[in-house]
């Protein structure tokens, strides 16, 4: 009678351990892993993941047994019997679930030492946030900088974070890791891509009105395609900027509307009517729209408060990107 209720309760639990390991394996709850500390924190999850299913699967089939087996007929009105305390039962469901939650807190904490890890001879990378953008500045490179990130694959990177204003957050969710960007602090991650593709970087800490539009394109290339890639970008600093992608790789859309590029944001001036905004203060439309670039409180537009708008794009534009921006506002169809 005994060993038959063991042999049931143990079925019970495996068709439950089955159904459950089948949905965890099944959908593709994760993206799939692009780096070395990503592979670690899926270490993690997977082992917190079998220890749940291992619990679940045991309290479940207990619990479905005895709703089965012990139910009362519907006539049976009389208490069940008054059991108070079980001293074995207490010290293994105490000792258990400790043991499984300090082997988690250990795995965790290995797992986050390692990849808090820079290894030997590490690349760093600058990251520079700000309401509503991502710019990336490769030292040791004639401070290279760029809107794009693209990192040379199996290299430890170090980047290096900075906000102009308030925190954001930097993700790229195939990579795992997460940092913080808090103004006045300087906060660092490391990463080590494992292959070659696109990713999507984002922010994920609500930073302002834009902070889903805070976005930026990453690429992990090969090391020969790297060091291609930082030469074609020290080279191709003689042509002239595409003003649409800087438009939108600065962020501008974040809070300006603009038809042009299609955004929509309503946190600064309408730059659709940038030119009869300039003629109301008096001045020509393309010195205007560079003025309230490169030094946003100047002239404020009606309406509009001071200290909204960054004051660093001169620092982190280019001279070149600054003039296809105003070609690119002061041209368009009014
Ligand atoms: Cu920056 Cu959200």
């Amino acid at each position: 009678m005994r060993r038959g209720a063991i042999v049931r309760i143990a079925g019970i639990g495996i068709v439950i351990a089955i159904i459950c390991l089948l949905v965890a394996f099944l959908i593709n709850w994760l993206p799939d892993s692009a780096s070395e500390q990503m592979n670690r924190i899926e270490d993690v999850y997977w082992f917190a993941t079998f220890i749940c299913i291992g619990i679940f699967s045991l309290v479940m089939s207990v619990l479905i047994y005895s709703v089965w087996k012990f139910r009362s007929p519907p006539e049976d009105e009389s208490d069940g019997p008054s059991i108070h305390g079980h001293t074995g039962l207490e010290i293994v469901w105490t000792v258990v679930p400790a043991v499984l939650v300090i082997a988690i807190g250990i795995l965790s904490a290995v797992v986050l030492s390692q990849n808090g890890s820079a290894g030997t001879n590490p690349m760093t990378i600058k990251v520079f946030a700000q309401q509503f953008s991502w710019r990336f500045e490769y030292p040791g490179s004639n401070n290279l900088k760029s809107f794009e990130l693209v990192m040379p694959v199996d290299r430890n990177i170090t980047f290096q974070m900075n906000s102009a204003d308030v925190i954001h957050s930097f993700w790229i969710p195939a990579m795992g890791q997460k940092q913080d960007l808090v103004p006045g602090i300087k906060t660092s991650i490391v990463i080590t891509p494992t292959r070659t593709g696109t990713f999507t970087l984002v922010c994920t800490e609500l930073c302002g009105l834009g902070h889903a539009t805070m976005r930026a394109p990453v690429r992990v290339v090969s090391q020969a395609a790297f060091g291609a890639w930082v030469k074609d970008q020290q080279g191709s600093s003689s042509g002239s900027a595409d003003a649409a992608a800087v438009f939108q790789s600065a962020g501008c859309g974040g809070c300006h509307a603009f038809t042009p590029a299609g955004s929509k944001g309503a946190v600064g001036p309408n730059l659709d009517n940038v030119a009869s905004d300039a003629k109301k203060a008096g001045e020509d439309p393309a010195a205007y729209i560079r003025e309230s670039i490169v030094d946003p409180n100047k002239v404020l537009a009606p309406g509009f408060a001071a200290g909204v708008m960054p004051g660093n794009f001169k620092d982190s534009l280019s001279a070149k990107e600054i003039d296809a921006l105003v070609t690119y506002l002061s041209e368009a169809k009014q």
